[in-house]
């Protein structure tokens, strides 16, 4: 049976995780979360590329063997992950025997298919910042001073005929509009496309880097990061095992728009054609967090810890935050004002006020057991309405990656469901000893915490931990299949409901 099957980009081991990080990996998560609770079988990579340049340099600079430095980053992946409730079935290094193995196994299917050919190149070489310089490089004309000197060399590498798939590659995507999505982000790869693309240089020599994988036809050169990073999506899948199959292609590789084109975009489809392997089904490419109108970057050291954040206000807290506020696609802009106030707004006085209200009250009133509903009058139905409302739209939404804006629905509801309790006022109901009074007090009651239950089922792939806590409150198992879980069945009456808890507590 073929797996949902979805990957993240896999992180550069060059320096700590960032905001940016953090949003791909819980977005991807809201994804698969998502389809798990529609029954999907699904299958979840993430992962990290360890070889290159940057990362020799970087360990380097510190003093290390770049394997040491990679272990120590790939730590401070899997924390982060781990505190974000990331629910990746895997995770892959590049370092891996697993991944090298297929690396060096496709290079040599390609190389012996004629696919890759050896030839001189000769270019701009600057010897301080490792590496090839264009004239695009100079600036008035002049090499800037951090290049130090610059020579001109010869230097004999292997390349892989790009080229003469280009015509393939424009049908491709002109004939496949949901391929890359959103679909305007198709348009800027036919844009690129409508120039001629080069064949693409995919060793190194040694002596220049030695933190990659050898070229199985030529062991004085090692792969070009790019070409061993992409293959993480196939190498992680099993190419060569029996299970592949159950994996690859897979359904949705999430990336940022910074590297779409060329390498998922243009590389990865060509690689895959000319090895012979079926083409994802799927890219779908978000966009940049910014601070202040400018991408986080380190060399600016313009960067949000999502640890911190996280340490602060909790996993959920963190989740919600980054996919209420980004449009899927689109960049956002953070700022910590903005996190609090929809911590505050949203999170503590909407769902958690609500949440704290109805323990309360069921304690007081009820001896802490939900009571049954025994009427329906306008506000009961106006309330059912809005539940059908919010959660077929929230579906829809969801869907369609529009997490934003199914987000959006459901806060509409549970500002509704805080809206019924102020009309039915339980707290004045319980004041009166009239017999229909009781009836209402308990039926609202009873409506609140079913509509409670419900909002936190829907919110399960944001707020996963969220949907644990409550639902142990209200005496059952978390959500697991919205089939199950997302009916309006007043399945809580008799049980005993925990004790008074703050979701999210104010400084
Ligand atoms: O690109 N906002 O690794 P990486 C949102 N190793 N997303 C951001 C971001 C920001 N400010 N900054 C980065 C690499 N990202 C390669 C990938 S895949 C075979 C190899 C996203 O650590 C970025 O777009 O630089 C990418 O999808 C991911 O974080 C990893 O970036
Ligand atoms: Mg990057």
């Amino acid at each position: 049976m073929k797996k949902f099957y979805l990957t993240t980009a896999i992180d550069y081991a060059n320096g700590s995780p960032h905001l940016g990080h953090a949003y791909e990996k819980v977005l991807s998560d809201v994804i698969v979360r998502h389809r798990r609770l529609l029954g999907v079988d699904v299958h979840f990579l993430t992962g990290l590329d360890e070889h290159g340049q940057k990362v020799q340099q970087g360990a380097r600079a510190e003093g290390m063997e770049p394997q040491e430095r990679c272990d120590l980053i790939a730590e401070e992946f899997i924390v982060l992950l781990e505190k974000l409730r990331i629910s990746n079935d895997d995770y892959l290094r590049t370092t891996q025997d697993r991944h090298k193995r297929v690396v060096r196994t496709l290079l040599q299917q390609l190389y012996d298919r004629g696919e890759i050919y050896q030839a001189e190149y000769c270019g701009y070489y600057s010897s301080r910042a490792e590496q090839f310089l264009q004239e695009k490089d100079k600036v008035d004309g002049k090499w800037p001073e951090i290049f130090g000197e610059v020579v001109e060399v010869t230097e004999s590498n292997y390349f892989f005929k790009l080229g003469q798939y280009q015509e393939w590659l424009i049908d491709f995507l002109s004939e496949n509009d949901d391929f890359i999505q959103p679909e305007f982000r198709r348009n800027q790869v036919l844009e690129f496309l409508k120039e001629p693309i080069n064949d693409l240089c995919i060793s190194r020599p040694r002596e220049r880097l030695e933190w990659g994988i050898p070229l199985p036809f030529d062991e004085s050169y090692v792969t070009y990061v790019w070409f061993d990073a992409l293959v993480n999506y196939v190498s992680a899948a099993g190419f060569g095992d029996e299970g592949f199959d159950s994996l690859w292609p897979a359904d949705v590789h999430v990336i940022g728009k910074d590297i779409l084109v060329p390498p998922h975009s243009v590389y990865w489809p060509i690689m895959l054609k000319a090895c012979g392997l079926p083409l994802p089904k799927s890219i779908l490419v978000h966009g940049w967090w910014m601070i202040s109108g400018a991408k986080m970057s380190k060399s600016t050291g313009e960067s949000v810890d999502p640890l911190e954040l996280v340490d602060l206000r909790g996993a959920d807290a963190f989740r919600y935050f980054v996919m209420r506020e980004m449009t899927v696609g689109q960049d956002a802009d953070f700022t910590l004002e903005r996190f609090d106030s929809r911590y505050h707004a949203d999170l503590g006085n909407d769902l958690g006020n609500l949440l704290s209200r109805i323990l309360n009250m069921t304690a007081r009133y009820c001896d802490g057991k939900v009571p049954e509903a025994t009427i329906a009058e306008k506000p009961e139905s106006d309330l059912a309405d809005l539940w059908d409302e919010a959660h077929v739209g929230a579906r829809e939404l969801f869907d369609e990656y529009k997490f934003n804006l199914g987000l959006e629905k459901i806060f509409v509801f549970i500002r509704g469901i805080n809206r019924y309790a102020e009309e039915r006022s339980p707290w004045k109901l319980a004041k009166s000893e009239a017999i229909e009074d009781r009836a209402k007090l308990e039926t609202s009651l009873a409506f609140i915490v079913e509509a409670l239950r419900l909002a936190v089922a829907l919110l399960a792939p944001v707020m996963p931990g969220v949907n644990d806590q409550v639902n142990k409150l209200l005496g059952i198992a978390a959500t697991t299949l919205w089939e199950e879980d997302l009916v309006w069945d007043h399945r809580l009456a008799g049980n005993a409901l925990g004790p008074k808890t703050i979701l999210f507590p104010r400084d």
